[in-house]
């Protein structure tokens, strides 16, 4: 992504990444609601109980994701993101821009999935939306370590940078 030189993340930047830490975290850990409601839909289950708050909590949590991942994006192209420190190996400086890039891929296809499946009752779009969470979560890991890698190992300010606002 092309990227104006900025020294580090803004607040509002700081502030979407882990609000959306936390809503993805939501969907992996509260997820049998939405998981009952769609087999219900789907003539896998009796339903008779109705769909439970949990379910459409899922949807507006994924929703919200989708939008917030839309601005982050908005955000990095207006006004940037800091470049990978120096003295970093050129093939890391390219994994981690590649797990961003597929972090970013995966938060918009994700929510569109689900609401596919969900709203036009398609099947392989919720085969899809499983797949992709397994992605997501690898993805994550390698992201996480990464973050750790540069905190512990190399000794960076990486990981700082998305605590500490630079107003640039
Ligand atoms: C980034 C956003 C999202 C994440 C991380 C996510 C994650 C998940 C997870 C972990 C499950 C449980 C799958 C399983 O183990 O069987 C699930 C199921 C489901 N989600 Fe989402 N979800 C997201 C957005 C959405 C949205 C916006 C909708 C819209 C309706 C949606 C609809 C569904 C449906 C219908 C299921 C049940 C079918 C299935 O298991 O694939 N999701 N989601
Ligand atoms: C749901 C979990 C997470 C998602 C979806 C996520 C997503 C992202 C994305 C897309 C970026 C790129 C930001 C940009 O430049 O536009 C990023 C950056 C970053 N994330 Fe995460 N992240 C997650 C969890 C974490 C955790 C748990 C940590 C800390 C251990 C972390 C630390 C960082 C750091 C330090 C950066 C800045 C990297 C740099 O400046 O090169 N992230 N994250």
């Amino acid at each position: 992504m092309p990227a104006r030189e900025v020294k580090g993340y803004s607040t509002t930047q700081i502030a979407l990444h882990w609000a959306v830490v936390v809503l993805v975290s939501f969907q992996f850990v509260a997820h049998d609601g939405i998981e009952d409601a769609w087999r219900a839909l789907v003539g896998e289950r009796q339903s008779g109980a109705g769909v439970e708050p949990v379910a459409y909590l899922h949807i507006a949590a994924g929703t919200l994701i989708l939008v917030l991942a839309l601005a982050r994006i908005y955000l990095r192209w207006t006004r940037g993101a800091p470049s990978p420190p120096s003295d970093e190996p050129r093939i890391l400086q390219i994994a981690a821009e590649g797990i961003h890039g597929l972090i970013y891929l995966l938060l918009l296809l994700l929510p569109v999935s689900g609401l596919i499946a969900w709203f036009l009752v398609v099947e392989s779009a919720a085969v899809v939306h499983e797949w992709m969470q397994t992605i997501l979560l690898f993805a994550i890991a390698l992201h996480v370590g990464g973050a750790l890698f540069q905190h512990f190992v190399r000794r960076s300010d990486v990981l700082m940078r998305m605590f500490r606002p630079e107003h640039t």
